[in-house]
């Protein structure tokens, strides 16, 4: 049975921890798990993050940023994802477009119909059937990163007040999209412990792999 779960939050919020416990819980139910992340995932995938994340790329415009989100995604979808699906296995994916609408959308405030086009056209309008967003405050987000770094003591400066309220915008527009689309989104907070959200994660599959095996027949 194919199931597409996609998880989204920010840096420090142990998503990378729950998404190995999902897939690793998944396996252990006899499910076909396919693990994967964006932007990357593939082989040009890969090559795309490596431009992505390059800070040297200062130049950037947001509109190739989001052209080069969905040329990963497109690859992601055609190459891997879709085929995994239609064998009928599991695919668990960190981020996929709803950080598009996040952060070029919300965060970046691109046209939010130019987005919706290009990602339907990027993902042959695949969409997840559960996506896990694991909910923590900005400031919080902020803190730990502050506490990961342990000079960085004091006032923020300019660029750290921008990215605040970029994040803050990234937040509120994934809060936004979850409230849109609930029976699809499930929103954790992610200061609750490593046990607990994979607790309602847990939960959630469940119901979601009953209503479907349900559906098979
Ligand atoms: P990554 O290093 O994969 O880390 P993480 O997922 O743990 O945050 O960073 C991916 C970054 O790219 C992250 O800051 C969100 C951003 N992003 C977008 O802005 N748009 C997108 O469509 C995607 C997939 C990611």
């Amino acid at each position: 049975m194919s199931l597409f779960i996609t998880f989204e939050g920010p840096d420090g919020s142990g998503k990378s921890t729950q998404i190995s416990l999902t897939a690793q819980y998944l396996q252990n139910l006899g499910h076909n798990v396919l693990l994967t992340r964006e932007p990357g995932g593939s082989r040009i995938g890969d090559q795309i993050r490596t431009v992505l994340h390059d800070v040297t790329n200062t130049e950037m415009d947001p509109r190739a940023e989001v052209l080069l989100y969905s040329a990963s995604r497109a690859q992601l979808v055609a190459q891997v994802i879709l085929p995994h699906l239609q064998a009928g296995g599991v695919v668990v994916c960190d981020r996929y477009a709803d950080s598009t609408f996040a952060y070029q959308g919300f965060g970046r405030q691109l046209d939010f119909e130019a987005l919706q086009l290009i990602t339907a056209f990027a993902t042959q309008a695949l969409k997840p059937d559960i996506t896990i967003y694991l909910d923590l405050e900005v400031e919080q987000g902020l803190q730990r990163k502050v506490s990961a770094n342990s000079a960085g003591k004091g006032e923020l400066n300019r660029m750290d007040r921008l990215a605040v309220d970029f994040h803050r915008r990234v937040r509120q527009g994934y809060l936004e999209m979850a409230r849109a689309e609930p029976e699809r989104w499930l929103v954790i907070n992610a200061c609750d412990t490593v046990d607990n959200v994979q607790q309602q994660i847990r939960q959630r599959l469940g119901m979601q792999l009953g209503i479907k095996s349900q559906a098979a027949g």
